[in-house]
């Protein structure tokens, strides 16, 4: 039987949009898959349709796309069934909803949304209009974190009691208090929600919550608690965040911790010197989650009482395809068509959210961000905090 294929648009042209865009250009049989497959059929460029060409171009893409010069037109393709909205987060809620509104399934980059209520009636539009909607953290889609919730589940580790992860950058400039990024990058502009929270937190709070929210039992999932502390950046962005949820009626705790001013890895990704980067402890034993948290290639199962040593390492290396070219010259994978492979599944299903990231899911994470951010006293200006949709918004560029 032929796979089902999915005709993709792309709105955006950064950095993640290159990234995943030629993800969906692997061959599927590299990662031994053979039910679904994706084509890129039209890119936007909230700026010029040349760069929209300039992108399909650099990708390599192989087929007919439309190259677009705004973002309206691309809702308008009638040939694309999803769209990739891969934009600043602070621009997701209008992009998103321009998609929905115009009748697209939407993947939207993480974090989903400003706020929760954005999230929430993102989820609402998608329901009423009965179209399909997922934030793309592409890390719960990687086998190595199938793998590790089905350990959690089988009660391998018994009861989880713990959970304690990090995803952090030292982005220090020498000899000076400042940060690397100039004032008006993303990472740290307050327009475009900038901060480590909404950019990389979102990964330490996705080992919290595929472990101890998503493996509860569905239909009784109990939302956290939620303690935190955050210090700022001269910009009004956060630079240093710790999270607590507590599972009050599972009696467990996840640890959560953000930053731009010390590093995870302070000696390079996957460094052997370095510790893990995420621990899942339980009653009889820990999981611990080697690399950075949102593409992690190992994990480590250390038992209770195990003899010093005896650990059961597993590497999970991401397959590439060896007639795309990759960064190296070598074979292209990053990892992200796990994702896009789950999107197809569920829109050849019928399904309209992902098991593995419902709406729900994604609204209470967005709560805990917005607890977190009322902890650190963080607002970001009214256009982005709102939640009145406007096409004719700044944020979803030329009409
Ligand atoms: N999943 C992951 O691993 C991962 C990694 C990095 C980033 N992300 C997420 O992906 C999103 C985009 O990040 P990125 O690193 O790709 O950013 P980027 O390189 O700065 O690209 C963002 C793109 O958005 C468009 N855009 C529209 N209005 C903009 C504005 N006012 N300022 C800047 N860009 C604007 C631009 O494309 P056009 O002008 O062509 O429209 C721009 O190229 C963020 O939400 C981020 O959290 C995810």
């Amino acid at each position: 039987m032929s796979p089902y294929n999915v005709k993709w648009g792309i709105m955006a042209t950064g950095g993640i949009a290159t990234t995943f865009a030629k993800d969906l250009l692997c061959d599927p049989s590299t990662r031994s898959v053979s039910d679904v497959s994706h084509t890129i059929v039209a890119a936007a460029s909230s700026s010029s349709k040349s760069r929209a060409e300039e992108f399909l171009k650099d990708i390599k893409n192989p087929g007919e796309a439309k190259a677009y010069g705004s973002y309206h037109e691309l809702v308008a393709d009638s040939n694309v069934d999803i769209i990739y909205v891969a934009t600043p987060h602070s621009h997701h809620f209008q992009n998103a909803m321009l998609c929905l509104e115009a009748g697209k399934n939407v993947l939207c980059e993480k974090a989903f949304t400003v706020n929760a209520e954005q999230a929430k009636i993102l989820v609402d539009t998608a329901k009423s209009k009965g179209l399909f909607l997922m934030e793309a953290v592409w890390t719960r889609y990687f086998p190595l974190s199938i793998k590790i919730r089905e350990l959690i589940k089988d009660g391998k580790i018994g009861t989880v009691k713990r959970v304690t992860s990090d995803l952090s950058f030292n982005s220090n400039k020498p000899d000076s208090d400042a940060l690397t990024f100039d004032d008006s990058h993303r990472m740290i502009n307050m327009d475009l929600a900038g901060g480590a929270l909404l950019d990389l937190g979102i990964y330490s709070l996705t080992w919290v919550f595929q472990i101890l929210y998503l493996c509860q039992k569905v239909g009784e999932r109990e939302k956290p608690k939620v303690m935190a502390a955050m210090d700022k950046y001269h910009t009004g962005a956060d630079e240093n965040t710790a999270i607590i949820c507590h599972f009050q009626k599972g009696r467990t705790i996840g640890v959560a911790t953000t930053g731009l001013r010390t590093a995870t890895q302070p000696d390079g990704e996957n460094s052997p010197a370095t510790g893990p980067a995420c621990r899942i402890q339980g009653t009889k034993g820990e999981i611990q989650v080697i690399g950075p948290l949102y593409r992690p290639l190992e994990y480590r199962v250390i038992m209770n009482g195990g003899k010093e040593g005896v650990v059961e390492s597993v590497k999970c290396p991401i397959p590439t395809d060896p007639n795309r070219e990759g960064k190296d010259g070598k074979g292209w994978g990053h990892g992200m068509f796990w994702e896009a492979d789950e999107a197809a599944r569920c829109l050849r299903d019928g399904k309209k959210q992902s098991e593995s990231l419902t709406w729900e899911e994604s609204i209470v994470i967005m709560e805990t961000m917005d607890e977190v951010r009322k902890a650190g006293d963080i607002k970001y200006p009214e256009l982005i905090e709102t939640t009145v949709y406007d096409a004719k918004s700044s944020l979803n560029g030329k009409n």
